[in-house]
């Protein structure tokens, strides 16, 4: 999805090819979550310049585009601000002229970056043309510079602040968004802002912060127009005077009065922070940031009753080796080999091993709560959906309690009844899914109780819910998922357990999956030790085949769902998963000496129907590939030899966990053997923003 990154200099001398080159590595860190152009705009030579690059493709491209620009790259700067961004194209096709920035005009007075939809931006268009304005592109984002560029001249004799300009820009804006604004008429100057879509600031101060807050400021004539206007005429006029009285943020105040160097790295998602700076804040929606004479201030259009009145600057936890690739040929490849470690930081401090304890502090106060609830709803999609199927069952075997397991766009499609003693999981890695984010309103509109499992801390999903659980699986880059799913899974589990603990009869139950869950780390890494194997697997038998089903039931069923994602999204090859019990209702038709078929058919109570399944393929000339445990007896009985990838086995409700590993490893050979961009899939997006 789109990505936003910008970096601010002040009484930092940097020459221009130092930034042009911090905004283009920004932005090849925010590669992962998919987009088809990018560009970025930086000052010019000439005071009043801005200059635009914008390139459809990679951001390699558009790195092309400057090198051949002939651009001074040794003009020094000692304070300026450069925005960048990377677009997947919602409104017009990938070309240089619909990728962002988008410009007022061509002085380019005002410069935008947007993630998000602006849904109104065809009204905003129209009366903005009856003014005179000229657009030149098919998007939505468009409207906000040319909005900015009118309501600044509408108020030229004002001498408006850039925090009073983007207010009455903001104000008119429906539908969602992330941007950076930059302007000719506030140079050194950046505001930021957010609605329902994710930015950070990373700050970088020579000198310590004096605290680390900063304090959110509120008009101080509540009735500057802070509605929106219903045409644009006078109504985006400032009445009154302007507030032309500039604070101090207390953070940035130097004991000595000598102004502070400093750096600012904003973007939309904090991988691309971490290299520079830990010292992070998260906006909340509807802040306007705007940063000036090194100073970040908060502004808010009005004050309003309990919401906290300073944002923390946080230390973020990530580290910057875990988002780099290391040894391994691709994102994906390593947070496959990585799940042995993701998923014990899943469980670190949370599952005792010794005492058979589980415990979760972010639901704790709520778990009572939770028991009482009449229905459990877990509301996903994609492969966070597929961890919530992996784990309804043990879900409604230790709780008792109802459980429906829904995709989000379905579940909003069919606006399903809910309740408020009703509990609703949303379960995201990215923690931004427009579907699963609505869903998420949805259900906080009727007031039921909102529980978010969530990879991304800050994530609009995690802030958002009245309370929940972060996977720790770490940064996921690889557009396809792999250890947020097991993780996702790990802490469903931890989440049932911990609503189980108050129940004498499920004790053993839960003590043997602890004991599991002790030992699922190793396990997995002995999975992952058919990586040869599959690999040799991939190319010979099943790199030609068009399609391929893998089966399996109960517990498996999901797994088979998820395999068969895995391999559809990366190797491109069409494959479905099918419940094996569904085999005879339709599927086996499909069956024949060619079809590779794989089965889920590790140890469980539901194992002699699967082997049932098996048998009936044979039957049928088919050639199965099985999923097994290690020295399955069973499967020597069978007339022919077949093929088999053996994983240790667990108690059932962990099992999955163990044989998607093989899945997993499946895909990602397939899409190398056939050569395609395993990390940048095409057409997919790691975080879908929109519906
Ligand atoms: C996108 C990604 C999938 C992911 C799904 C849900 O479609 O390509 O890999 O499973 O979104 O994402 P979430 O971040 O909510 O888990």
């Amino acid at each position: 999805m789109c990505g936003i990154f910008g970096y601010v200099n002040y009484l930092v001398e940097r020459k221009r090819i130092d930034i042009v080159h911090t905004l283009l590595d920004g932005l090849q860190r925010l590669e992962y979550r998919g987009y088809d152009s990018a560009g970025l705009a930086i000052d010019g030579d000439k005071p009043n310049e801005v200059l635009l690059f914008k390139e459809v493709g990679k951001v390699a491209a558009l790195r092309q585009l400057y090198d051949s620009s002939n651009t001074d790259g040794d003009k020094t700067f000692v304070s300026h601000v450069g925005i960048a961004h990377t677009r997947w194209a919602t409104h017009g096709e990938p070309s240089p002229l619909n990728a962002h920035p988008h410009t007022s005009g061509p002085l380019n007075e005002f410069v935008v970056v947007h993630n998000g939809i602006i849904t109104n931006y065809r009204e905003i268009k129209s009366l903005l043309e009856s003014k005179g304005f000229k657009f030149e592109t098919e998007t939505d984002t468009e409207c906000i510079a040319k909005l900015a560029k009118y309501v600044y001249d509408l108020n030229k004799h004002r001498d408006l602040d850039f925090t009073e300009l983007a207010k009455l820009v903001l104000v008119e804006l429906q539908g969602s968004y992330g941007l950076l604004l930059k302007s000719i008429y506030y140079p050194h100057e950046i505001i930021a802002t957010r609605k329902g879509s994710p930015l950070l600031i990373g700050v970088k101060t020579e000198k310590k912060l004096k605290v680390d807050f900063v304090d959110v400021e509120f008009p101080d004539f509540p009735d500057i127009s802070v509605e929106p206007a219903s045409n644009f005429n006078d109504s985006l006029l400032v009445p009154g005077a302007p507030d032309l009285r500039r604070s101090q943020s207390r953070a940035f105040v130097s004991e000595d009065g000598i102004p502070m160097q400093s750096e600012f790295f904003l973007a939309s998602d904090p991988s691309a922070v971490v290299e520079h700076t830990k010292k992070v804040l998260y906006l909340e929606d509807d802040d306007i940031a705007h940063i000036y004479d090194g100073e970040l201030h908060i502004h808010r259009m009005r004050r309003e009753e309990g919401l906290p009145t300073f944002r923390s600057i946080q230390t973020l936890e990530m580290e910057l080796n875990e988002i780099m690739k290391g040894n391994f040929d691709h994102f994906m490849q390593k947070e496959i080999f990585e799940q042995p470690e993701s998923i014990v930081n899943t469980m670190r401090g949370r599952v005792d091993f010794e005492k058979k304890t589980v415990n979760l502090g972010g639901l704790k106060a709520y778990l009572n709560t939770i028991r009482r609830c009449r229905r459990i709803i877990m509301i996903a999609c994609g492969t966070s959906y597929h961890s919530c199927m992996a784990t309804r069952a043990i879900f409604e075997e230790l709780t008792e309690i109802p459980i429906a397991v829904e995709l989000a766009s379905d579940f909003l499609d069919r606006r399903s009844p809910v309740f408020r003693d009703d509990v609703c999981i949303f379960v995201s890695q990215s923690g931004e899914t427009a579907d699963t984010m609505l869903a998420l309103q949805y259900c906080t509109e009727r007031g039921a109780l909102t529980v978010g499992i969530v990879n991304c801390v800050g994530s609009s999903i995690s802030r958002q819910t009245n309370c929940g659980v972060h996977i720790n699986a770490g940064p996921e880059i690889g557009v396809a998922s792999t250890k947020a799913y097991t993780s996702q899974y790990v802490a469903l589990v931890m989440v049932a357990l911990s609503l189980s603990d108050d129940r004498i009869s499920k004790r053993a139950r839960r003590e043997a999956i602890i004991d599991g869950l002790s030992k699922i780390s190793a396990q997995i890494q002995e999975a992952l030790l058919l990586n040869d194997s599959i690999h040799m697997m991939a190319e010979t038998d099943l790199v030609n085949q068009k399609s391929l089903l893998i089966l399996g039931r109960g517990y498996q069923h999901a797994t088979a769902m998820e395999g068969a994602l895995k391999i559809k999204e990366i190797s491109y090859m069409h494959s479905e998963g099918v419940l094996a019990g569904e085999l005879k209702h339709g599927v086996i038709a499909l069956v024949d000496e060619n079809l590779p078929i794989i089965f889920l058919a590790t140890h469980d109570s539901l194992f002699p129907k699967v082997m049932s399944a098996v048998e009936q393929v044979i039957a049928r000339a088919g050639n199965p590939i099985i999923i097994c445990n290690k020295g399955e007896s069973a499967l020597s009985k069978l007339h022919k030899t077949y093929r088999t990838l053996q994983v240790p086995a667990t108690i059932d409700c962990l099992q999955g966990l163990l044989n998607v590993v093989p899945l997993q490893l499946m895909a990602y050979w397939l899409a190398v053997r056939k050569g395609f961009d395993v990390d940048f899939p095409r057409n997919l997006a790691k975080a879908v923003t929109v519906e």
